[in-house]
């Protein structure tokens, strides 16, 4: 059955825009050869809103966001920031604001291993051979949205732990019903052993486990999870955690993926799902045209399947990507000493090669905007 909807493009900054919009051809290949309508509106936030409009995430922006049915997202940031924290107006603003204002309390991000990667990573092969990890990162409470502040003579500082018992239990059974489509394992990751905001999140999580017999709940603290993922990553199956652990163990993760480069998310809560890669803006490398775009690709892909339950179509674009790496070609953060430098992709020759990958028998080929396949 065809569907027609509404897709905003928020590219944001950086790297955000040039792999954005090789997601975007991406979707319009699926839609030509499965006979969808999707049309596009594009927004701006980050840095390039913070320049337009003094506002890292403008109202005019917001309403767009508001009024669709899901978002492929880029990346926010900006050296300037980075450089210089004591900038009030930032555009991680926009970004956190807009997870709050949506309701996206579910950060999805997926740990998948292509096999054609392993190779790729620096953890050895037979280590990470058949990892597959979903973590669901809770994304609107804990210390991003606690209270914070300086004492008058800037010698103190704060942010504040925080959870509620209702923000625990929603994510937690987000988390068990999707171990109930996978393995069957929940790893809950806290610091109960200091934090009262971890025990809070303990005793939730064994709650919400009673409704879930059938599904396996182990606890583990963060400092012995951060060790164990990439001492023995196939032990994990889902991992649910909060805000902050779950920003930083997925950054780990990412290293049994081969590349941040490759990896996507979902962010997700009642209303618009928002698909973004987990890498940042990445300003080392803008402009370059060698970003991989693949991790925003395969964020279309979860689009597809969460947004619009598309799984077919999901499934082509991932089966897509996994066809051109099996032929070999490679970004440069995914290429090996051993790659050949032909087959060395810019973001660009990429985006091309999955979208002609692309698609039933039959069909005809979209021709993807812009230049021929060309390497670095
Ligand atoms: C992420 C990022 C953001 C976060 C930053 C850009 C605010 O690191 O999405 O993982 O900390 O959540
Ligand atoms: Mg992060």
């Amino acid at each position: 059955m065809s569907v027609s909807k509404k897709i905003v493009i928020l590219p944001g900054d950086g790297i955000g825009k040039e792999v954005t919009a090789e997601g975007k051809n991406v979707l319009d290949k699926i839609a030509l050869a499965f006979e969808h309508s999707f049309t596009y509106d594009t927004a701006i936030i980050g840095h390039d809103a913070i320049e337009a409009t003094g506002d890292a995430l403008p109202d005019e922006t917001l309403n767009k966001l508001k009024n669709c049915d899901a978002i492929l997202f880029g990346a926010v940031g900006h050296p300037k920031y980075d450089n210089n924290p004591t900038l009030k107006v930032r555009p991680e603003q926009g970004l956190l604001k807009m997870r709050k204002e949506l309701g996206l309390y579910a950060n999805l991000r997926p740990i998948k291993l292509f096999d054609e990667l392993l190779g790729a990573s620096s953890i050895r092969p037979e280590i990470l051979k058949g990892s597959d990890i979903l973590f669901f990162r809770e994304l609107t409470g804990d210390v991003y949205f606690g209270d914070r502040g300086r004492t008058n003579d800037g010698n103190t500082a704060f942010d504040s732990m925080i959870y509620h018992r209702y923000e625990v239990e929603r994510i937690a059974h987000k988390a068990f019903q999707a171990a109930r489509t996978r393995k069957k394992k929940v790893t809950s990751v806290d610091k109960a052993n200091v934090l009262e905001s971890s025990r809070l999140w303990r005793e939730t999580v064994n709650e919400i486990a009673k409704a879930y017999p059938d599904v396996q709940l182990e606890h583990q603290f963060v400092d012995a999870a951060a060790m164990k993922l990439i001492q023995n990553p196939r032990s994990f199956d889902v991992v649910v955690t909060g805000n902050l652990f779950g920003d930083i163990l997925t950054d780990e993760a990412s290293q049994i993926a081969g590349s941040m480069g490759m990896l996507a998310s979902a962010s997700v809560g009642d209303k618009v799902g928002l698909y973004e890669p987990i890498h940042g803006s990445a300003h080392d490398i803008t402009g370059k045209g060698i970003a991989n775009p693949l991790a925003s690709i395969l964020s279309a892909a979860l689009l597809l399947d969460i947004s619009f339950g598309l799984k077919q179509e999901s499934e082509t674009i991932i089966a897509a990507v996994e066809a051109v790496l099996r032929q070999g070609y490679r970004t440069v953060d995914i290429a090996e000493k051993l790659t050949p430098k032909e087959m060395v992709l810019n973001t660009r020759s990429m985006g091309i090669k999955v979208c002609e990958n692309i698609g039933p028998a039959g069909k005809t080929a979209l021709k993807p905007v812009g230049t021929e396949a060309s390497v670095v």
